[in-house]
C-alpha cells in the first residue's frame, strides 16, 4: 500500500539501518532463524555488489539453463530475498530447495548457513564503485533519501549510516569465513573479467555439470546489455513508487572504475586511509581497474 516517499521508515535493528515496509523487526528476526534446507543456495552481498548478475548466473546454473525462465520471471522472484516481507509467507511453507538472496551481516544472517547447512555464494565488490553505485541508486530508489551530494553520501557510507550498515564489517565477516566448506566468494571484478570461469565455479560448488555450450548460452544472458534490456533483471516491472525510473536505470553502468570518475583526489586518499585501517586484519584485496 505505498503510494509516496513518506510512507517508507527508516528504522535501527541491532545496530543496523533497514527501511519498512520493505523490512520489519519481526521480519528480519524470521530471517534470522530461517529454517535453511541442505540444498538452499544463499547468493549474500553487500548492496550494490553484483547481486543481480549473480541471481542471474546461478538461477540460469540451478534451472538447468532455462532461457524462458530468465525471460518471464524477475530475478527477486527468482532468488527472492530472505528479508524481504513480501517472502515471508511464501518462503514459510517451502519445502523445496531454494534459491534465496540476502543482503544481511554474517551475524544477522541465517543462522543455519554458519552450521555448514545450506550453500552461500557472497559476492563482493571494491567499495570505491560500491559507493558511486549506491549514490546513484539513493537517487533513483524511493525508499532511499536522495544524498545532497557525493562529498555528503561518502561520509554517510563510511559511517555505515546506509541501509544494511557498514560495508566494512559486512566484508570482513563473510570474507572470515570463506573457507567453510559450504561457503564460496567470489568477487564483481573477477566476474567482469572472466564471467566464463565464474560459471564455472559456481556450478561446480553447486555440484552442475555444464558442456561449453550451456557455458556460453548463460554467458549470452549474463552479459550487461542483455541483463539491461530484459525486463526480468532491470526492474523495469517494479513500480515507480519503489524505483523512480525516471531518475535512473537499476543497471547503470556495469564497469571496474567508474569512481575514478567521482572521487576527487583528497576524498580518495581519504577513503583509502580508512579502508586500510578498517580492513588491516584481513588480506583480502580488490582489483580498482581493470
Ligand atoms: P553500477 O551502478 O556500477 O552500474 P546489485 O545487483 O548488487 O544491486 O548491484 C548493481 C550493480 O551491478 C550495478 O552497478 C549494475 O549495473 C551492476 N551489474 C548488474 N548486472 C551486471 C552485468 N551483467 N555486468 C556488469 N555489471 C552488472
Amino acid at each position: 500500500n505505498i503510494t509516496t516517499k513518506t510512507d517508507f521508515q527508516e528504522f535501527l535493528h541491532n545496530g543496523i539501518r533497514f527501511v519498512s515496509p520493505i523490512h520489519s523487526v519481526e521480519q528480519l528476526d524470521w530471517a534470522n532463524e530461517y529454517k535453511v534446507l541442505q540444498d538452499d543456495v544463499f547468493i549474500i552481498t553487500y548492496p550494490k555488489s553484483g547481486t543481480t548478475w549473480m541471481q542471474q548466473v546461478a538461477s540460469l546454473i540451478l534451472g538447468n539453463n532455462d532461457i524462458d525462465s530468465v525471460k518471464n520471471k524477475s530475478v527477486y522472484e527468482r532468488a527472492p530475498w530472505v528479508e524481504d516481507c513480501l517472502f515471508q509467507r511464501r518462503l514459510d511453507s517451502q519445502t523445496e530447495p531454494q534459491l534465496l538472496t540476502t543482503h544481511l551481516n554474517y551475524q544477522m544472517s541465517p543462522n543455519a548457513l554458519k552450521h555448514n547447512v545450506g550453500k552461500v555464494i557472497y559476492v563482493a565488490r571494491n567499495p570505491k564503485d560500491v559507493i558511486v553505485s549506491s549514490y546513484y541508486f539513493h537517487i533513483y530508489s524511493q525508499f532511499l533519501k536522495t544524498p545532497e551530494n557525493f562529498e555528503q553520501f561518502l561520509k554517510q557510507f563510511v559511517e555505515g549510516n546506509v541501509l544494511y550498515g557498514p560495508w566494512f564489517d559486512h566484508v570482513r565477516d563473510w570474507y572470515s569465513h570463506k573457507d567453510e566448506p559450504n561457503m564460496l566468494f567470489v568477487t564483481f571484478e573477477e566476474m567482469f573479467k572472466d564471467v566464463r570461469g565464474v560459471i564455472e565455479k559456481v556450478a561446480n560448488f553447486l555440484g552442475k555439470q555444464l558442456d561449453g555450450k550451456s557455458v556460453d548460452s548463460i554467458i549470452s544472458c549474463c552479459t550487461f546489455k542483455s541483463m539491461k534490456e530484459n525486463p526480468a533483471t532491470n526492474y523495469q516491472w517494479v513500480s515507480r513508487t519503489i524505483f523512480d525510473h525516471n531518475r535512473g536505470t537499476f543497471l547503470r553502468k556495469g564497469t571496474v572504475g567508474d569512481w575514478k570518475n567521482h572521487f576527487l583526489v583528497a576524498q580518495n586518499e581519504w577513503f583509502d586511509s580508512i579502508c586500510k585501517e578498517r580492513m588491516a586484519d584481513i588480506p583480502v584485496k580488490f582489483y580498482w581497474d581493470i
